[in-house]
């Protein structure tokens, strides 16, 4: 008799809420987890922690760009670098604890240690082996290497580095323009460091809605952030504490040089599944290096499966825990489903960035007919009222029959208003029932309506 039903590798929030579903479901599960602390890459050194430092960050801008202004006088707060540090460590244990609590409630079993699968229905932690029915790999992803960068953590650092420095940077010289880029961007923009973001393609965000990229690049312009874009990073050298930064444009071939006494390397990650004895057991990878599943989350060797981080797809905490659920509901013998297509992305900057479904771009890719309700901020009420009156919310809808097929907001609390069109997109909804549906006021979600009244007859306060 295998001593679980489940045993999953990584408690990251793949692996944490897979394990949780299992548990609820009536398997006997057990996690393998070598971090001290469960949560993974998300709760430990990620998601987490950058929502600490960008609200202590965005907290001071707000004292020192508006506090004046509505009659709260007096010097804006100094930063105190250690105990924003602090604050932020106490974000992650509280969390942290708080899945360690969920796994005890559930009676699930915390192996600790590395894990590895050396047959089929086989984990191997440290000296002993655990059998189990099913094994799930749910193990993450890490930083991509960029070649002719090397990364101390201490002068050129990816993001686990970033967040927990021991000064602030004067100068950070930021690579890739992405996700990770923008957020930690901001935070050290906003602490006082003067912030260079070399991107290699032509636009910021890449795969984002074009007219999104562009206002949230104007908008980072104004806080501070400098853009050097279309350009490769070749290599960065350390001297002393200083790093050179050697980027090539590409229109041109033209070689610069920036300095810098921090460099953030943020241009992707990828899969994760060093140690787990993968290729001895022949398990099928993709071309970049990803676990090979089925829409089951099967692997190619049975009983073994996969999910999150560790295999295709946007690399988002919530798309690994939705895949999570639904594989603990297959294991259970019941239905289990992933709907890719309403999958929301969103940047914590500020204004925050918030996407559902398709850009205007792809609809143009496909040759599909559709209409684009837009909405400008400035038009909503409680936006201006709180100095958040630039962005927009832009609704697409299908041209004939009126069908959400996907949103792009760039303003206050954007990533908790896409949820309303992640709703309306999982029921089928038309732009008119969104339209019709009474928002309270004053909310920022009025602009989401009127974006949707701006795919009929009209917005009312645009
Ligand atoms: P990313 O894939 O979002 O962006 C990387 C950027 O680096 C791209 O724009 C790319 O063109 C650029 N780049 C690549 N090589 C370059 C070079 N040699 N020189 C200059 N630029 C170069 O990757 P990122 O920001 O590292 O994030 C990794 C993953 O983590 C993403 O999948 C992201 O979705 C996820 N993540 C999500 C968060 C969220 O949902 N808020 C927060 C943090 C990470």
């Amino acid at each position: 008799m295998p001593s679980f039903d489940v045993i999953i590798i990584g408690a990251g929030p793949g692996g944490y809420v897979c394990a949780i579903r299992c548990a609820q479901l009536g398997l006997k599960t057990a996690v393998v987890e070598g971090r001290d602390t469960l949560g993974g890459t998300c709760l430990n050194v990620g998601c987490i922690p950058s929502k600490a430092l960008l609200h202590a960050s965005h907290s001071l801008h707000e004292a020192e760009a508006n506090f004046a202004k509505m009659g709260l006088i007096g010097a804006p707060p100094a930063v105190d670098w250690a105990q924003m540090q602090a604050y932020k460590a106490d974000v992650v244990a509280t969390n942290t604890k708080g899945i360690e609590f969920l796994f005890k409630k559930n009676k699930i079993t915390w192996i600790k240690g590395w894990g590895s699968v050396p047959a089929p229905g086989q984990v191997k932690v440290g000296d002993e082996v655990h059998e189990a029915k099913f094994i799930v790999i749910a193990t993450g992803s890490e930083p991509s290497a960029l070649p002719g960068v090397t990364v101390d953590e201490k002068v050129v650092v990816t993001s686990t580095g970033a967040l927990a420095l021991d000064r602030i940077p004067q100068k950070l010289v930021v690579i890739g323009a992405g996700v990770i880029g923008l957020e930690l961007g901001s935070v050290y923009a906003r602490l006082g460091a003067e912030v260079t973001v070399v991107e290699y393609l032509d636009a910021i965000t890449p795969g984002m809605d074009g007219e999104v990229a562009k206002t949230l690049e104007r908008i980072l312009k104004k806080q501070g952030l400098k853009f050097i874009l279309g350009a490769a990073v070749q290599d960065v050298s350390v001297t002393g504490g200083t790093a050179s930064v050697r980027y090539k444009l590409r229109k041109n071939d033209k070689e610069d040089m920036l300095s810098a006494d921090c460099v953030l390397v943020a241009t992707g990650r990828r899969s994760f599944t060093d140690g787990l004895g993968l290729a001895a057991l022949g398990v099928e990878l993709t071309p970049r290096g990803q676990v090979r599943t089925d829409s089951h989350f099967a692997t190619s060797i049975n009983g073994l499966y996969a999910i999150g981080d560790a295999i295709e797809g946007p690399m988002l905490a919530h798309k690994a825990e939705d895949e999570g659920m639904a594989l603990a509901e297959l294991l259970a013998g019941r239905a289990g489903h992933v709907n890719y297509s309403v999958i929301p992305g969103v940047i914590y900057t500020t204004p925050e960035v918030a996407s559902v479904g398709q850009t205007e771009e792809q609809l143009k890719d496909e040759g599909r007919a559709y209409k684009a309700g837009k909405f400008p901020f400035m038009g909503n009420a409680r936006a201006k009222a709180v100095f958040q009156g630039e962005g927009f919310v832009k609704l697409l809808a299908d041209a004939e029959t009126d069908r959400v097929l996907g949103a792009h907001i760039i303003g206050p609390a954007a990533g908790e208003l896409i949820h309303e069109i992640c709703v309306a997109m999982e029921f089928g909804a038309s732009a008119q029932d969104v339209a019709l549906t009474c928002h309270a006021h004053p909310t920022f979600s009025e602009a989401v309506r009127e974006a949707a009244l701006a795919c009929g007859d009209g917005a009312i306060h645009a």
